[in-house]
């Protein structure tokens, strides 16, 4: 059933556990993600990026999430990802996703927070639900040295600051995650979840999830993180079950026959997330 993107994170930040928020950018991805979710009686939320929208074209995005969503026998919401265009954003909102992501963490925090103070005015109009970004989440290819790295990182009281002057129902955190794959193993500041949630009292998103270690995912989660997005390892677990098919069936043309592995390893892929994360059973 399609929910909003508020609900599944409320009951999250009550119980102390954390749903997984899983990049779609076509069919084979979105329905790994709902057997994944249903096998492990998992909420679970869908969500497209940009490039994902203009890959796939926001109709067809929809469409399928949709089916998907209500096909599902577990809470799902439809989720815009790092949403920096304002009409982009409203385009989803038309299009019925239950939940935006306004990403103003490039801008000052005045600005960040009249742009997304301004999103959650239209969003919660409708019944949408909407997370917003502070601090910096950079991809891996970010060069920051280290003294640098903390000045990118979410500040605690500009986080009550910014909840409290925009109305945002989760909040996306920069506490040493990045997007992409990592280099070295990625060291996160703990302290400061810990600091934020008890400063805020809401729900938190971590980004840059793919390659983090499941020790250091359970304790961001027990220390209040309740949405964790993951993109790289789905990618990477398609790319490597097409590549093993191709090189054992070299002369197998079937666009079935191809991606029909690579559905089953994202799915693994989303099953083993969902269990480190402490959703299972909660649907
Ligand atoms: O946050 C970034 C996500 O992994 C989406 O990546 O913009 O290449 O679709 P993308
Ligand atoms: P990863 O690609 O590192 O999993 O990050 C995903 C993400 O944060 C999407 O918003
Ligand atoms: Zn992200
Ligand atoms: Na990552």
């Amino acid at each position: 059933m399609l929910v909003t993107g508020k609900e599944i994170l409320e009951d999250a930040h009550k119980n102390g556990y954390a749903v997984g928020a899983f990049n779609i950018n076509n069919m084979e991805i979105i329905q790994a993600i709902i057997e994944a979710a249903e096998e492990t009686k998992s909420p679970v939320i869908l969500q497209a990026s940009q490039g994902g929208l203009k890959y796939a074209g926001i109709e067809y995005i929809e469409a399928l999430a949709k089916v998907a969503a209500h096909k599902a026998k577990v809470p799902v919401a439809i989720h815009l990802d790092h949403g920096t265009d304002f009409d982009q954003v409203i385009k989803c909102i038309r299009h019925g996703f239950s939940s935006v992501m306004v990403d103003g963490s490039k801008h000052p925090i005045e600005e960040n927070i009249a742009i997304t103070k301004l999103v959650v005015d239209i969003a919660h109009s409708v019944d949408v639900s909407v997370e917003g970004e502070l601090g910096k989440i950079g991809g891996v290819e970010d060069h920051i040295v280290v003294d640098e790295r903390e000045a990118t990182f979410t500040d605690p009281d500009e986080a009550v600051r910014f909840v409290k002057e925009t109305g945002v129902d989760s909040l996306a955190i920069a506490v040493g995650t990045a997007h992409g794959v990592y280099k070295g193993e990625p060291k996160l500041d703990f302290d400061r979840i810990k600091i934020i949630k008890e400063k805020t009292n809401m729900p938190l998103v971590l980004h840059g999830s793919s390659g983090v270690p499941y020790e250091s995912l359970e304790k961001a989660v027990s220390l209040g993180i309740n949405k964790i997005n993951i993109d790289t390892d789905i990618r990477a677990a398609f790319a490597q079950a097409v590549k093993d098919f191709l090189k054992e069936n070299p002369d197998n043309i079937d666009p079935r026959k191809i991606l029909g592995p690579a559905r089953m390893s994202m799915k693994e892929v989303v099953m083993e997330k969902m269990k480190v994360f402490g959703s299972v059973g909660r649907a």
